[in-house]
């Protein structure tokens, strides 16, 4: 296992000097780095070119999670996120799970699915036996529409047919999109075979749009964790507080396995526990959604209705018990890109792409599904066992810092004082900024 995603003390540098960490990491001149996170990569004019009456651009947090390994490779993970103590807890658990070798991923189907819809159909039975008989006509035609996609060795690969009920019956055509997220690829595909499913199902056609629900395009993430590695590695929010425990007892961590299990189960019980349980898991995989330039709508509406696949709101992510090993398993549904949209206007999206050396849309959906299950893995240790609020507030600290108007290295200074007080508020900040500047140097 390399050690490219290990960059001890990161933390702890200047912004300048984590820059050149990673830049020297990753073989890119220092210039490219920053200029690809300059005003968030995107200026104004350029953002006017992309969507509709812009006024200007609005910027996000750009880091990475470090210590993560998958499949044996190490990746530096970027993450445009706003929420503090997500890229730490994200870390932190990577790293426990890579003392037990790292994430394992796969990609279980890479298919996406277009949708045509066909109303008023007088006999729906009939008109679904005649449109699977029909199926390799329609992928002919499915084909010629993506004449690029075909090329570059993906297309079209199946037809299913589903009655709706209510004379409604609906044509799947699954298109394997290859390195990008398809949207685009896939509606063309649907448009382009509406008016002859229509004909063929002697119906009225209806919408002809990709689904979200892209349940053939899933990736599945499997890690493993040793007790004794939950306990020594830093504790907290979504688990990100450093200072490490000093002498955990290997009960300790069996009990920390055993209670991370239990938060588990309630998730699988509860889907008001569920839901909560899934963010954590999202907070992970759309900062990696964001900072790619993905369609973070697309991923969260895929997860959610994948979540209630069975009719009841799931955990994506379940925990449990193997000896003295805790083990994590999650599934979802993840339709990345790695070419085309917003990526190709996209300076910093490119720029993450560069950081995460990912070769194909696949390696880029096993990152982020890895970077999901860290993230849970981080929340659910710290509900286990302290709470969240502890770690959470002290790194919320440094953004009280700043709303009272700390500067510089201030920031932290002030943000220790408020922790030392345990007085989380803009107006503690505000006491403790003025005793530093009042103070004699
Ligand atoms: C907060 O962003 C995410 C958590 O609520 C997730 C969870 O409860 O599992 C901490």
């Amino acid at each position: 296992m390399s050690e490219g995603s290990r960059i001890p003390g990161f933390y702890k540098l200047s912004l300048a000097a984590r820059r050149d960490v990673v830049a020297s990491r990753v073989g890119l001149a220092q210039e490219e780095l920053e200029l690809a996170l300059e005003h968030g990569g995107l200026d104004a004019a350029t953002a006017d070119k992309v969507v509709e009456n812009v006024l200007g651009i609005y910027g996000l947090p750009f880091g990475v999670a470090l210590n993560v390994c998958v499949n044996g490779v190490d990746r530096l993970v970027p993450m445009v996120v706003e929420e503090p103590s997500v890229i730490a807890a994200a870390s932190n658990a990577a790293r426990m799970v890579r003392e037990s070798g790292g994430f394992r991923a796969e990609i279980a189907e890479s298919l996406m699915i277009g949708q045509v819809q066909i109303t008023e159909v007088a006999e729906p039975s009939a008109a679904v036996a005649r449109l699977e008989a029909a199926a390799e006509r329609l992928l002919e035609a499915a084909a010629q529409a993506v004449p690029n996609l075909i090329a570059r060795k993906g297309g079209p690969r199946a037809i299913e047919v589903r009655d709706l009920g209510q004379g409604c019956v609906v044509l799947h055509v699954l298109v394997d999109c290859q390195d990008a997220m398809g949207a685009n690829l896939v509606n063309t595909i649907a448009e382009a075979l509406g008016p002859l499913v229509a004909q063929i199902a002697q119906g009225r056609l209806g919408l002809r749009i990709l689904s979200n629900l892209c349940d053939r395009r899933r990736v599945r993430v499997t890690c493993r964790v040793r007790a004794a590695d939950l306990v020594n590695a830093p504790r907290s929010t979504n688990g990100a507080s450093w200072p490490p425990p000093s002498h955990p007892s290997a009960s300790e961590g069996s009990r920390v396995i055993d209670a991370i299990v239990a938060a588990s189960r309630f998730a699988e019980l509860d889907p008001y526990r569920a839901a909560t349980h899934n963010k954590g898991i999202m907070n992970g995989i759309d900062a990696v959604v964001l900072a790619t330039g993905n369609d973070f709508r697309a991923v969260e509406a895929g997860a959610h209705a994948y979540a209630a696949r069975s009719g009841r709101y799931e955990p994506l992510a379940v925990w449990r018990r193997d000896g003295e090993d805790l083990t994590g398993e999650l599934e979802l549904p993840l339709a990345l890109g790695i070419v085309g949209g917003t990526l190709r206007v996209h300076p910093t999206a490119r720029l993450a792409l560069k950081l995460l050396a990912v070769s194909s849309a696949d390696e880029l959906a096993m990152v982020a599904a890895s970077a999901g299950l860290a993230s849970n893995l981080s929340a659910l240790r710290a509900l286990a066992t302290e709470g969240i609020q502890r770690g959470h507030m002290s790194l919320h600290a440094r953004s009280v810092a700043i709303a009272a108007g700390a500067l510089g290295e201030e920031v932290e200074l002030v943000a220790a004082a408020i922790c030392a007080l345990n007085l989380i508020s803009v107006e503690a900040a505000a006491r403790a900024l003025n005793e530093l500047r009042d103070a004699p140097r």
